[in-house]
């Protein structure tokens, strides 16, 4: 067999097993199996979330790591009702409810006075802990039997519709929606894993690199094979060009609403601590 062939193959095996080599560990250790068996859920059954499994899922977001424990999220629940209300649409892929993720810097700007909540760090701090809270949402989720897959653009649903979404649920200064989580019971088995890195190129010890250029053309080609045969009359290439051409638009919501109103070069002046020079 000649070596592209044998690459073909591998590559193709890659997206059904995600090349893991952790499986033996995680056998018996729940959490872990939890982890690695996880797969974005986009086709859901009509079976309604209890409220009692939807709060223990919240509870989970709430009680979730931050930095400072300043706790820089906000979590904005709905029926399916409720999204057609505020939307006019479903939530995407039938799912029965959602929660949309915002990182929240209003809050503590009102209690901190001396937090500057307009800045890159503030902003990556608080989706950093948001991004955390989510996780934490969805592993609950899993947990209690139930799918889920995180939206930042299929049906307005994050980062890519800032103005809409803070718009519709009247999302205050500093609140912004980065993620929506769909909820409800899987309807079918999900097939295959998206691919995934090879540890190599992301795990370093010590220092940064090397990169190898063949386990990152071996990934592309992985995410090529792997969309074609879930959108036969689709590609990857087309899928990242849409994707890309709502950037610009994005960026510049994302940097006025990151961004308002303070004179940075007032921050610029502070001293050690945080705060002002004299
Ligand atoms: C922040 C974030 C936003 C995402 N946005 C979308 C989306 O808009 N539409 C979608 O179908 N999947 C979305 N996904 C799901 C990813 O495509 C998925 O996590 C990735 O392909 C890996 O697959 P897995 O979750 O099954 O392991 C998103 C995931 C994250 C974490």
């Amino acid at each position: 067999m000649s070596l592209k062939i044998r690459k073909r193959l591998n590559n193709f095996r890659y997206l059904f097993t995600g090349g893991s080599n952790s499986g033996k560990m995680a056998d018996g250790h729940p959490v872990l199996e939890a982890l690695l068996k996880r797969r974005s859920c986009r086709r859901f059954t009509d079976e309604p979330i209890s409220d009692e499994a939807l709060s223990a899922i919240l509870e989970a977001g709430r009680f979730a790591p931050s930095s400072v424990n300043l706790q820089t999220w906000a979590f904005i629940t709905f029926t399916h009702e409720e999204w057609q209300e505020t939307f006019g649409t479903k939530i995407p892929f039938n799912a029965n409810r959602a929660i949309v993720v915002c990182s929240d810097v209003h809050r503590i700007g009102r209690i901190l006075t001396e937090f500057v909540t307009d800045t890159l760090l503030s902003h990556t701090m608080a989706v950093f802990n948001a991004g955390l809270a989510a996780m934490a949402m969805t592993m609950a989720a899993e947990g209690l039997g139930l799918s889920s897959v995180m939206l930042s653009d299929t049906g307005k649903s994050g980062l890519l519709d800032i103005p809409f979404l803070k718009e519709k649920m009247h999302l205050l200064e500093g609140v912004i929606p980065i993620a929506t989580i769909a909820l409800g019971y899987r309807k079918t088995a999900s097939t295959g894993i998206p691919p995934r890195f090879q540890k190599r190129d992301v795990v370093f010890r010590q220092k940064y690199g090397p990169l190898y250029r063949e386990d990152l053309d071996d990934w592309y080609q992985q995410m090529k094979m792997g969309y074609k045969l879930t959108n036969l009359t689709s590609t990857f290439e087309n899928k990242l060009r849409y994707y890309l051409s709502r950037f610009n638009d994005a960026e510049a919501a994302l940097q006025k609403a990151v961004f308002k109103k303070t004179d940075h070069s007032e921050i610029n002046n502070r001293g050690e601590n945080g705060n002002r020079k004299k």
